[in-house]
């Protein structure tokens, strides 16, 4: 039997790499950068796996381009905003599969480290180090807000929602969650979380972090009016997916005083960041580094290998999102 043909969008870490060498015949783009959407589509055709990122479009038209033999489509992140699931669906011959579960810790990690930074207005200090502006200490100086005994706002409650909450639990926060359906009572009662409507939530959190996936539904779910719920003394965190947010309407927020801070490590169209964000100092803003540790990237890309060597020996993938019938 020929070799599997493989398709790997991007560098990926060498042990994932390894993996698929040895399953099949890898074809990896020479490109540190993502490919456009015309490299795409040459490098996919005849490929029995693709194995792709999040800067990565799957599509209908991709899919044609791939041809049918194509078996399986390995997205190497947890979102999957960037994949035509339905596309993927109506084909009926074609797995799609996401890396859940080993990204979690590291994402709550950066989601609290922005809770931090945020109240603590820790990047607006080291501006100031840097930039040699004079200071001295003083009982006023650069007073940020203390989390003890405030509330987490948890908008969307999976896996790093828990882990987020499971953090703030440890600073001493209470925590209220939204979300499509009440978690588990383990968890509620792990975590002491609440379940309330979005409404609440936003009107009474002193911090919102939103953990939800980006949808149809989700997209500007913080809006300009949303935003305008929320307290004037609260912070919005936003590790999921940029256009969850509507980014010039939380700049303009920022600005006028509406709301107190917010933390970004996702923008609407990375890696541009709105204009209106970059002088604001209560902003905190990284450039999407929430799975960004040596041994979770490393974790991601195993399991994103180990999806696509299930599929093509004809098992069952660890996490698949869409299922071949
Ligand atoms: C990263 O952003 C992911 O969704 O895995």
């Amino acid at each position: 039997m020929s070799r599997p043909r493989i398709v790997v969008t991007r560098r990926i870490p060498q042990p994932a790499l390894d993996l698929l060498n040895a399953a099949g015949d890898v074809w990896l783009s020479p490109h540190d950068r993502a490919l456009t959407r015309e490299e795409l589509f040459d490098a996919v055709q005849s490929a029995d796996a693709i194995i792709c990122l999040l800067h990565d479009k799957i599509d209908a038209d991709l899919l044609d381009a791939a041809g049918p033999q194509l078996k399986v489509v390995a997205n190497v992140a947890v979102g999957y905003d960037n994949v035509d699931t339905q596309a993927i669906a109506s084909r009926g011959t074609v797995w799609f599969t996401n890396t859940p579960g080993v990204l979690t810790e590291a994402t709550a990690d950066i989601a609290f480290s922005l809770i931090l930074m945020a109240t603590r207005r820790l990047g607006e200090g080291e501006r100031m180090i840097r930039s040699q502006t004079p200071w001295s200490w003083n009982m006023f100086f650069m007073l940020g807000t203390g989390l003890q005994g405030k509330t987490l706002g948890i908008v969307g409650l999976g896996l790093i929602g828990q882990a987020t909450a499971r953090r703030a639990k440890a600073f001493g926060m209470e925590i209220v969650y939204s979300g499509r359906r009440q978690a588990d009572p383990t968890i509620e009662q792990e975590l002491g979380a609440r379940y309330i409507s979005f409404d609440e939530l936003l009107e009474t959190a002193d911090v919102v972090s939103l953990h939800c996936p980006l949808n149809a539904d989700t997209r500007h779910l913080i809006d300009a009016d949303r935003l305008r719920q929320m307290r004037s003394d609260a912070y919005l965190i936003n590790t999921t997916r940029g256009p969850v947010v509507d980014e010039a309407a939380l700049a303009a927020a920022l600005r006028s005083g509406e709301l107190a801070g917010a933390g970004l490590d996702v923008f609407e169209a990375e890696p541009k960041v709105d204009v209106g964000l970059l002088d604001l100092e209560n902003a905190v803003l990284i450039p999407h580094l929430g799975s960004a540790t040596i041994e979770t990237r490393t974790a991601m890309g195993v399991l994103a290998a180990t999806n696509a060597i299930a599929v093509l020996r004809g098992e069952e993938p660890p996490s698949p999102v869409v299922r071949a019938s």
